[in-house]
């Protein structure tokens, strides 16, 4: 057993139905095979547990490990393109990155970088939309499991629309799709997602084929993309003989509890009313709709209609691996939309990035907040002596003035250390302290 001792911030009550950020100061958890067993103020829980090792975090803040819901493993190295809106920048600058991981060694090598990354900015548990090739997501899999990522992903199925070497068929996919599932799906912490890249690239036959993987393994994710721009949307509408966006998927079942679908900037309120229904999250991705223009996103609209949303850094449109940065994006892009947008608060940035997440990935009984009963997964935030960020949270007027700094000026450099399951993460990165 181990006593973390620290500040601890995290979001249990729901800020967007009236809760408030949780602040822990000078407290302590008591993390015992993984598992939080106990917190309360340090001095209490010290008399109570004499003989326990102590891990000193005070001097930094101790938040959930972010759960990001949307990101690409196959384009952490085309983050950066500018000036193209979606189906140019797919054909242009995504795309031709995806065909490269045919080759097993090039997407051993981006897998790599890609789980380094996501830890080295404190992303604990992700949704990540896998490749085109099964051998590339057995590269991505194994290299979550090295670094000990709760990671859900799966193969990326298309069967029209994109350059011919990323297609494959609706045959190819269902036997492709559960050999993966075979493979990964409930070993360690990996678990499978089925995972059509958008309609507009996928037939009737291969969505059908996608529900049947779907209900052959229990517990598995469904995840795609909707309505994130409007030339995408009318040529949707256009291949499914005039169908909204979220109905491609809803003919197919594909829309319920187990599903994330990343962007929905631009819904129709019959489409909303369709995603509360069924469950559905939508990973809202704010960096990735700035960079593309997509558009903003109608956060108010989604509360309105009852619809689950959660974060997502959707690299490589998206802009890097923090969810501090898209936390931000969030919170601009609401202020952008005026009297139609929401205002956000620093906690329920927290909550959007955390707990939001964690009941996306239907993975919230385990992890989100640090509650008893949750397993510790945890990042250590202590910024540089001198640095903006040290010097906005030494004079902050209260804690969550203090989150609202650390989502304005925080980044990867801040995050000093990472757990998941009690366990310290070895990130090989150059802002590791330990
Ligand atoms: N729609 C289909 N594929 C993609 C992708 O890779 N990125 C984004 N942002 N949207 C998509
Ligand atoms: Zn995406």
């Amino acid at each position: 057993m181990t006593l973390f001792r620290g500040t601890f911030l995290d979001t249990p009550h729901n800020p967007f139905t009236g809760g408030t950020l949780r602040v822990a100061t000078d407290a302590a958890l008591l993390v015992e095979d993984g598992m939080i067993s106990a917190r309360g103020p340090y001095p209490e829980l010290r008399r109570a547990h004499p003989a326990e090792n102590i891990v000193d975090l005070t001097g930094g803040l101790v938040l959930p490990g972010f759960v990001d819901t949307h990101v690409h493993f196959p384009q952490i190295r085309a983050v950066g393109g500018m000036g193209m809106p979606l189906l140019e920048w797919l054909d242009k600058y995504a795309l031709p990155e995806e065909a490269r991981m045919a080759d097993v060694g090039y997407a051993a090598g981006v897998a790599a970088e890609f789980v380094r990354g996501l830890a080295a900015a404190g992303t604990t548990s992700a949704l990540v939309f896998g490749a085109h090739y099964a051998d590339a997501v057995d590269t991505l899999f194994s290299a979550a499991s090295r670094v000990g990522l709760r990671i859900t992903s799966g193969l990326v199925v298309s069967d029209r629309f994109l350059r011919p070497e990323l297609l494959t068929t609706p045959e190819r996919a269902q036997t492709e799709s559960l050999a993966l599932a075979s493979r990964w799906h409930g070993v360690g912490r990996n678990r499978y997602a089925v995972t059509p890249r958008f309609s507009l690239s996928c037939t009737d036959d291969l969505l059908e084929v996608c529900h049947t993987v779907l209900e052959e393994i229990p517990g598995a994710l469904f995840t795609s993309h909707l309505n994130e721009n409007e030339a995408e949307i009318a040529t949707v509408a256009e291949l499914f003989g005039g169908s909204d966006y979220a109905g491609t998927y809803d003919r197919h079942g594909l829309l319920d509890h187990r599903s994330v679908l990343a962007h929905n900037v631009h819904p129709t309120d019959v489409e909303l009313k369709l995603l509360a229904e069924s469950g559905a999250t939508v990973a809202h991705c704010p960096t990735s709709n700035a960079v593309l223009g997509s558009g903003l996103f109608p956060l108010g609209r989604h509360l309105d209609h009852g619809v689950r949303v959660a974060l997502g850094s959707d690299v490589g449109a998206g802009t890097g691996f923090s969810l501090l940065k898209e936390g931000l994006q969030a919170y601009f892009c609401q202020q952008l939309l005026g009297d139609h947008g929401h205002p956000l608060t620093a906690a329920h940035l927290l909550h959007l990035a955390t707990t939001a997440g964690a009941e996306a990935l239907g993975l919230s009984a385990e992890v989100g907040d640090l509650s008893v009963g949750k397993r510790f997964d945890a990042q250590l935030l202590r910024p540089a002596d001198g640095s903006p960020l040290a010097v906005g949270v030494t004079h902050a007027a209260d804690a969550e003035d203090v989150l609202a700094r650390v989502f304005t000026l925080g980044t990867p450099a801040d995050v000093r250390a990472v757990w998941i399951d009690g366990q310290l993460l070895h990130v090989d990165t150059a802002n590791e302290k330990g």
